[in-house]
């Protein structure tokens, strides 16, 4: 029995590399392609178009989203058909089939999308759906409300012609079963048994869109969301500006509103990494007594296609589809002691 989570950082051979603030030096960061790339360049400084950026080793979703995109789609195809990928995939524990149940043992999803209009869908406390992020999409394009929840998310979906599956699979259940044994309020709450897909995409004609799911905290509360579904929270796209995404600790990211904060951010004149960094920071400077303890990550790109990322601590990694390739990258992190 084993968690697949996207370990922050203390799997990867990539060491304290930094990846913000300039310092992006020679690393050995791992190549999508088939080579063991030693990338001599600042990724974040890059600007060409398309550009698809996700939280964690997530190539598969990147590949699906750039092949949207080198087809000529659109970002808002993209993000949802990358989104797809790690919801269907049932050894990602914290997103769609396999996701880690609540305390209760059953699975319930989050997630959202919005694209370069300004339309925005969401779905939360959603159960038994394999694709929440599709339903959220059609929440944003055959409804007038933003987001539905619980029962009410699931009716919909089912009268829109989704299908009702059993998403707990025999991992998760067991290792619901082993933290009743364990009896920790929480579990452990970090990077290693929480995460969350964020996918942003600028397509070719220079618009964006996000998307983000989650099965969120693990052993959560029953009825307990997360940031992942709330707009501005967990994800949020501004055409004029760019987007943001988020994964960790929801909680720290709805009380700072973590992504609207970065794009506005840059819409002010900041860099992606700047941006992402200062929004790291007001978690650091609300919650002082608390950020070492739970965990988040940011990205963000702007309208050049220039990227960001940044987390409380080491461990958080991000795929980058840009130039045609597919790179995993470690994030910059706020905790170096
Ligand atoms: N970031 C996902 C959650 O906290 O649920």
């Amino acid at each position: 029995m084993t968690i697949k989570r996207r370990k922050f950082l203390k799997k990867s051979v990539i060491g304290t590399a930094m990846a913000g603030s300039g310092l992006w030096g020679c690393t050995t960061d791992q190549n999508h392609n088939g080579n063991t790339a030693a990338a001599s360049i600042n990724p974040h400084s890059q600007s060409s178009l398309p550009i698809v950026i996700a939280t964690w080793d997530n190539l598969k979703a990147t590949e699906a989203a750039a092949e949207v995109l080198n087809n000529g789609g659109g970002a808002l195809d993209a993000v949802e058909q990358g989104a797809k990928l790690p919801e269907a995939d049932p050894q990602d524990n914290s997103v769609g089939y396999g996701g880690l149940p609540d305390r209760s043992g059953i699975v319930t999803l989050d997630a959202c999308i919005m694209d370069h209009q300004g339309n925005a869908g969401a779905v939360c406390f959603l159960q038994n759906i394999m694709h929440p992020i599709s339903v959220a999409r059609r929440v944003m394009e055959s409804t007038p409300h933003v987001m539905l929840s619980g029962q009410g998310a699931l009716e919909f979906a089912l009268a829109e012609g989704f299908e009702e599956e059993n998403l707990l699979t025999e991992d998760s259940k067991q290792h619901w079963e082993q933290w009743k044994v364990e009896k920790k309020p929480y579990g452990e709450i970090n990077f290693e048994n929480h995460d969350t897909i964020g996918i942003l995409a600028l397509d070719q004609q220079g618009n964006i869109s996000g998307a983000c799911t989650t099965s969120g905290l693990a052993f959560k509360m029953h009825g307990r969301v997360g940031d992942s579904p709330i707009i501005g929270a967990g994800m949020y796209v501004d055409n004029e500006v760019g987007g943001a995404c988020a994964t960790g600790v929801g909680e720290y990211v709805m009380k700072t509103l973590g992504s609207f904060l970065i794009v506005e951010l840059m819409r002010q004149g900041r860099s992606p990494q700047e941006a992402c960094e200062e929004a790291i920071q007001r978690i650091v400077k609300r919650h002082p007594k608390v950020y070492r303890e739970y965990e988040v990550g940011y990205l963000a790109v702007n309208k050049k296609g220039q990227h960001g990322a940044y987390g409380t601590e080491q461990g958080f990694e991000y795929t980058l589809f840009q130039n045609g390739n597919h790179n995993l990258f470690p994030s910059d992190y706020y905790l170096k002691s």
